[in-house]
């Protein structure tokens, strides 16, 4: 039996963030810390709050409607939907499914994809299957967060990092040579408990305790976290190019998760990039978690950074412990 594999790539793109602004000045209200330490130490100046009115499956669903119009097609058209997050609306149904009825996507199946930051690497990875075997023709991938919803407004050490947004693409067949060239997804659970919120699955159902202990939000042992991600950044971006038989001097441009300036000059000083050919958009942001590589790479894309022939490589990391990396060579019709 002739193997059915077809080259897929990303055909449309679009993003999501609340209008709430929430500047580090903001955050000196709020917590002992200050504009300067927040600056220096992680590179971020603001980042974006949603309202009480809304949820996760709204910011997916904006992002969604972009990536579907610069795709050319329609909802119905969507044969597939992946929602990476760690902000879910709810444990179940799936958000995947919410966003389905958001957009009016009735022929698609939807699920959701947990590998927190690393979360939009793996989906594009998973989406990409189903294309190139001939299941599915249209996939839409999202990485959406409300992190604002589980941080812990008390503790310094986290609150300043994250916030809220969405992103997503449309994958589909492309031309020969274009699209996905290579993934590479790796995991290590010894780490689970550097980075998570403990409380509010079924190991540990929400009471009295959970609650005064503060559990429903995120933990995390950052400078753990950072020497990780220094180290695997650098490292799954040379294996994913080694995957595709090509070496950084061919990477236009690489697209990291957004969660430290510091991790990301790290990372790139190991691999030897010039800092033009690197996507940064944590000063507005914050630490998107699955959100912020495909915000990154919309905005690179709309605002013509990206273009059509250009090798880029994404590379995310996170709790789990999760990483990955995915090199595209860009297609544009
Ligand atoms: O998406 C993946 C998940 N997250 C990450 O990738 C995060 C990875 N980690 C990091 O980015 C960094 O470790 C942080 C930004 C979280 C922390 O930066 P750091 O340079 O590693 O600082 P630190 O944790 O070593 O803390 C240094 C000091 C401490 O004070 P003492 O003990 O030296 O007196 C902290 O209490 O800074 C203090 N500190 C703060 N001070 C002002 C911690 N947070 C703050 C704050 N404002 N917000």
């Amino acid at each position: 039996m002739k193997e059915i594999i077809k080259p897929v790539g990303i055909i449309g793109t679009g993003f999501a963030v609340p209008e709430n602004i929430i500047s580090n000045k903001d955050l000196t209200r709020i917590v002992d810390t200050s504009d300067e330490w927040i600056s220096s130490r992680t590179g971020i100046s603001e980042r974006r709050k949603i309202g009480a009115a809304n949820n996760t499956s709204d910011l997916c669903a904006q992002a969604a409607e972009m990536a579907i119009v610069n795709a050319g097609i329609t909802a119905l058209d969507i044969d597939l939907i992946i929602v990476a997050t760690v902000t879910p609306d709810m444990i179940f149904p799936a958000t995947a499914c919410i966003v389905q009825e958001k957009i009016g996507a009735k022929n698609a199946a939807a699920f959701d994809l947990e590998a927190a930051c690393s979360g939009f690497v793996y989906g594009m990875a998973v989406g990409q299957q189903f294309i190139a075997t001939g299941m599915y023709k249209n996939v839409l991938i999202i990485g959406g967060e409300t992190l604002s919803r589980v941080v812990d407004w008390q503790d310094r050490n986290t609150c300043i990092l994250f916030g809220d947004g969405a992103g997503a693409v449309v994958l589909q067949e492309v031309p020969s040579g274009y699209g996905i060239l290579a993934n590479y997804l790796r995991a290590d659970g010894s780490g689970a408990d550097l980075l998570k919120i403990p409380a509010g699955g079924a190991a540990k159902p929400p009471n009295e305790m959970t609650i005064t202990n503060r559990e429903h939000f995120i933990k995390m042992a950052g400078n753990d976290i950072y020497k990780f991600a220094v180290k695997v950044m650098g490292d799954a971006a040379m294996e994913v190019l080694t995957r595709a038989q090509l070496t950084k001097e061919d990477v236009d441009f690489l697209v990291p998760h957004q969660a430290n300036t510091r991790i990301i000059e790290a990372a790139v000083k190991r691999l030897g990039l010039s800092e033009d050919k690197v996507i940064i958009n944590i000063h507005k942001y914050g630490n998107m978690s699955s959100a912020s590589i495909p915000i990154a790479l919309h905005e690179a894309f709309a605002g013509g950074r990206i273009k059509k022939d250009d090798i880029v490589v994404m590379v995310g990391f996170g709790g789990g412990l999760t990483w990955g990396s995915s090199v595209l060579r860009w297609f544009e019709k």
